[in-house]
This record gives C-alpha cells, structure tokens and sequence, in this order.
C-alpha cells in the first residue's frame, strides 16, 4: 500500500518523507490556499518545490471545467516535472481529459470521486488513479469504506489497473479498514501517518526497558 501525504505543506511534507514511508503527495486548489500559496506562478513554482522534496507522485489538480483548458492546464503540468500527475475533476469533460491524457502517457489523478459509477468510467477512461473521498462520504453519513471495497470489486472483476487512492483519510482507522479492502494508495494528513506509530503499550514498554537496563548500570 502507499502512503501519499494530502497537504500543499513543505515542512509536513519534509517530515513524512524522512520518516522513510512517504511514496508521493496530493494537492488540491484548497490546501494550496491553506498554505497561503496563490497566483498562478506561485502555485506552479509550489508544484516544483515539493517534487524537489519528495520522492514519488505529485498530484497537481487542474482548475479548468472544459476538455480544452483542462488539456492545456494539465500539459503545461506535466511538463513542470517528471513527477506530476494531473489531477482532473469526476465531470464529463474530465473524463474525456482522462482519456485523452491516458493516450499520451501523461499520469492522471481522478478526483471528486463518490460512486462506483464515476470509479468504473474513470478506469474505463484510463485514469492512473482514481480518488474516492471517503471522509466527505462519512461526514454526510454514508459509509466512505463501502465505497472503497465496491470499486475493489469491481477493479478486480476486469482487471482495471486505475490505482484506487482512498482520498479524504481523516484518521488511523481509515488507513487501516482502507489496507485490509485492498486499496492501493491512501492519501491523508501526516496525523494519520504518524499516528499509526501510537500504542501505550510501547511507550510503558521502553520506559521499563529503559529502566531496568539503568538498574543493571
Ligand atoms: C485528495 O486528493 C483530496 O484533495 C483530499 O483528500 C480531500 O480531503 P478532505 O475531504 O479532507 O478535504
């Protein structure tokens, strides 16, 4: 399973990535705006410096709603760096931006994904990713995981090779629940990374360790 880091946060990013699990990063036009990253230069020099600072994917989400500015938003894109992948909108012209970036080789992120409806076009089209938000399904009372293992069922039917990247991860236990179905990604914030390592049990352990081993010194 991967873990990609969902922030447009260079120091978070950095932090991640020396833990030594990071395999890329997710962004989107909301946590560019968090980290006070605006203008169209600023954004794409932003791009730049957190693929210098990973090693791995980068999704760089693409703002046009039509085929023909999403194609020429998502080439100027993928030309910024070897590790960009295009992040396009679940909308009728983004699938057909799937398609037409699928055809040239250049790596895509599917995102706005809620149904196994919009999972199946979106590998149809050739989506390298696909991101279901499970999180936003959770926070409207619908079960985000549901959504995870109906697509990984359905992948696996046919053999799909669109990667599911399970998107809005808010916590441990969606990372974990998202391992056990099968997802191939999981991109949440560095909290749902580090906080993997917690369990009381460990910390009571090594101070005793620690402790014993002074007693014999
Ligand atoms: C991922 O690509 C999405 O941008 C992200 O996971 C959305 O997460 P949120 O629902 O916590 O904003």
């Amino acid at each position: 399973m991967k873990f990609f880091i969902d922030t447009a946060n260079l120091d978070q990013i950095k932090e991640a990535e020396a833990l030594g699990v990071l395999d890329g990063v997710t962004t989107n036009p909301s946590l560019m705006a968090k980290e006070g990253i605006t203008g169209h230069d600023n954004i794409l020099k932003h791009y730049i410096d957190i693929c210098e600072a990973v090693e791995g994917d980068v999704s760089a989400e693409v703002i046009s709603t039509d085929l023909e500015g999403m194609i020429r938003e998502g080439e100027a894109l993928a030309a910024l760096h070897p590790q960009i992948v295009v992040k396009i909108p679940m909308i009728e012209d983004g699938v057909k931006a799937l398609k037409y970036f699928a055809d040239q080789g250049i790596k895509t992120n599917c995102t706005l994904v809620f149904s196994v409806g919009q999972a199946l076009l979106a590998a149809k089209a050739g989506a390298t990713y696909v991101s279901p938000f499970i999180g936003r399904l959770d926070d409207v009372s619908t079960d985000g995981l549901d959504l995870i293992e109906d697509i990984r069922l359905i992948y696996d039917n046919y053999g799909f090779e669109t990667q599911i990247l399970a998107a809005s991860v808010r916590h441990t236990m969606h990372v974990i629940n998202c391992a056990k179905i099968g997802a191939d990604v999981m991109t949440g914030p560095l909290s749902s990374i580090k906080g993997l390592l917690n369990h009381p049990l460990t910390d009571i352990g090594l101070a005793k360790f620690l402790a014993d081993f002074k007693k014999g010194n």
